[in-house]
């Protein structure tokens, strides 16, 4: 069973109507594995699927486009609004059956790497879902990927609108899903993500899956709760998270800015918080040189059952992680080079009042992204602008539950 979009407002639902008259009917729902892992730090400053003192994660699936071909490790990555593939000598692209040229470019950066070369036209296929149109980069130049190879592309998942200048000559250009949306695939332009745990080897034990048109009700349990995107620079979907408790301790009252990030390892909290966290356990350090630097370390003379919950609130959920899900699994700490006997935990500081939502925060949660009002406002702007509606304000939207 799959959740069906709740309108909030009539009027995006009208004019939703009219714009589903077109399609054909649509399948529904269509479900994409990916995988993730753990990719060493250090290196990685000039990695775009890190941040500079964290090890990153690299969370890859696969895309099927120009001629029969399959790329096999296209990054998954929230925080940015195209599809390119190749890059790699090995794994051009090479135009197929159903490639129309374009005539021009893409250019991407990504911090302090990037990718370019040719863009085209192409039918794509990601897990089961094929949009026949779909703007795709040709790379013949990419920087900045040396650590996580091989990576073979990278398909953007940020909301419609938000590539704008990537691809030359266009304003901003359809989104994979926005594609699969207008193009009739899916009935809902909307997508749930369920991230898998990783394993003690840091691979994770099974497969991540993003669900294209809804929500896998059997991954989660209760409702979906839905906030309201905060207007900002960024590419990602994000909220106002409402609390952060240790101990039972309101640590951090909301609004607490948080943004999802499939690429990032740690669950990263306020920066006062994590320190007040830190301040609150005697003999408890940053740690300084493992893979995992800059996360708080607690003493060895604590045991995991005596240490307390973090619970973080969003909207009317309590996500509660206890210590055996904050505390690193003593097998990874070879893989990470941790050769103390110290409890490592994946906690670390994000910045002020906000936190990012990462694997060690998504493992524990199931994430819904809504592109409704990113497409309505594209198609639609100078209608909503004379309805007086914020649409800037409702562009994004992000839900949370409780995994099943
Ligand atoms: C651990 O250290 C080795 C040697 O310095 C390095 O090659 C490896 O990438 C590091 N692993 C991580 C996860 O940072
Ligand atoms: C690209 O150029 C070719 C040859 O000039 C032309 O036939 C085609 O229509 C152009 N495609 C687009 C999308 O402009
Ligand atoms: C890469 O592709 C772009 C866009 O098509 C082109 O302008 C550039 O010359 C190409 N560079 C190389 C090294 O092939
Ligand atoms: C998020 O919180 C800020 C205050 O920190 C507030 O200005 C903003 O309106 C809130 N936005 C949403 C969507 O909740
Ligand atoms: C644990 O050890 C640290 C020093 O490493 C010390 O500061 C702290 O008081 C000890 N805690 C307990 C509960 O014994
Ligand atoms: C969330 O957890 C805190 C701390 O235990 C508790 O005080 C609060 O009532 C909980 N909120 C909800 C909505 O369950
Ligand atoms: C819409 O909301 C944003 C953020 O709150 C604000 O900056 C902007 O001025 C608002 N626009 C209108 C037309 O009210």
């Amino acid at each position: 069973m799959l959740l069906q979009l709740r309108f909030k407002h009539s009027l995006p639902c009208i004019l939703l109507g009219l714009l589903g008259a077109e399609q054909a009917a649509a399948v529904g729902t269509f479900k994409v594995p990916f995988k993730s892992s753990i990719v060493p730090s250090k290196l990685g400053s000039d990695d775009p699927s890190t941040s500079t003192q964290n090890p990153g994660l690299k969370v890859v699936t696969s895309v099927h486009a120009g001629d029969d071909q399959t790329f096999s490790d296209v990054l998954i990555d929230t925080g940015s609004g195209i599809l390119w593939v190749g890059g790699q000598a090995s794994e051009s692209y090479t135009p197929g059956p159903y490639t129309r040229p374009l005539n021009t470019s893409f250019s991407i950066g990504y911090g302090t790497g990037g990718a370019s070369g040719t863009a085209y036209l192409d039918r794509v296929t990601v897990g089961g879902a094929t949009v026949s149109s779909q703007i795709i980069g040709a790379a013949n130049f990419t920087e900045g990927f040396t650590l996580i190879e091989p990576i073979n592309g990278i398909l953007g998942l940020s909301p419609p609108g938000s590539n704008k200048g990537e691809v030359i000559g266009y304003n901003t250009t359809p989104t994979f899903v926005e594609n699969l949306y207008s193009e009739g695939v899916i009935d809902n332009p909307i997508w749930g993500m369920y991230v898998a745990p990783l394993g003690e080897d840091g691979v994770a034990e099974g497969s991540g899956e993003i669900t294209f048109g809804g929500v896998d009700e059997s991954r989660i349990t209760g409702e979906v709760v839905w906030l309201d995107n905060v207007p900002d620079d960024t590419k990602y979907y994000n909220c106002n998270a409402s609390s952060l408790y240790w101990n039972n301790e309101l640590l951090a009252p909301g609004p607490l800015y948080a943004q999802t990030d499939v690429g990032v390892l740690f669950l990263e909290l306020p920066t006062y918080a994590f320190f007040s966290i830190y301040d609150s356990i005697p003999g408890a350090t940053i740690d300084s040189y493992s893979a995992l630097e800059g996360s708080l370390v607690l003493p060895n003379n604590l045991t995991l059952d005596s240490l307390p919950d973090l619970i973080i609130g969003v909207a009317s959920l309590n996500f509660t992680f206890p210590a055996s899900k904050y505390a690193v699994p003593r097998n990874l700490y070879s893989a990470l080079n941790i050769t103390d006997d110290a409890i490592h935990t994946w906690l670390g500081p994000n910045g002020i009042g906000s936190f990012a939502f990462g694997q060690k925060f998504l493992e524990n949660a199931y994430t819904v992204y809504d592109c409704t009002y990113a497409i309505l406002e594209k198609l639609t702007f100078s209608l909503t602008r004379l309805l007086s509606t914020n649409s800037s304000v409702e562009s994004r939207k992000l839900g949370f539950a409780n995994l099943a």
